[in-house]
């Protein structure tokens, strides 16, 4: 049985990685009405991996016999002035969801909570891919600057973690 206290963070996490989801998907769509379908499909992918997130809080919860209940998502950023600044906004929000986990984890050790530590392990060391990805992409970007060809075969580049993580699925 889950303890009130983690079961509430669980849920507001539940809340949070869909809000992620959210985000994820308008970055996409401000990345398509700019003409970078590649910038996009990586975005779609993120914003699936969110929802693989959140449902793995879900199912934790009901697994120790707790109660989902889902909260409201707020509205996510919807304009953006250049793909530099959707990738450096998509870095700072996982540096906010590495925190978010953190304290998770933190309440998890004070309660004494060893399965929630556990399962909030594999968070943990997420974040750390999380933050790589948005980070190196971030730094690509700089290095791009305003060369309209680089930043063309940035977009075919990025364009492939889709097909890529499918072909790794299969
Ligand atoms: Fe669910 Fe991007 O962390």
């Amino acid at each position: 049985m889950l303890g009130e206290a983690i079961q509430d963070a669980m849920n507001e996490q539940i809340k949070n990685e869909f809000y992620s989801a959210y985000q994820y998907l308008s970055m996409a769509a401000y990345c398509e009405s700019a003409s970078l379908p590649g910038f996009a499909r990586w975005m779609r992918a993120q914003a699936r991996e969110e929802t693989e997130h959140a449902m793995k809080f879900y199912d934790f919860v009901l697994d120790r016999n707790g109660r989902v209940v889902l909260q409201t998502i707020e509205g996510p950023l919807v304009e953006f002035g250049s793909p530099l600044e959707v990738f450096e906004r998509a870095l700072a929000h996982e540096q906010k969801v590495t925190a978010m986990i953190n304290d998770l984890y933190g309440l998890a050790v004070r309660e004494n909570d060893y399965a929630s530590q556990a399962f909030l392990q594999w968070f943990v060391t997420e974040q750390v891919e999380e933050e790589k990805n948005a980070g190196e992409v971030v730094e690509t970007l700089k290095m791009v600057g305003d060369k309209s060809e680089a930043l063309f075969l940035l977009d075919r580049e990025l364009g492939q973690r889709d097909s890529a993580e499918q072909a790794g699925e299969a």
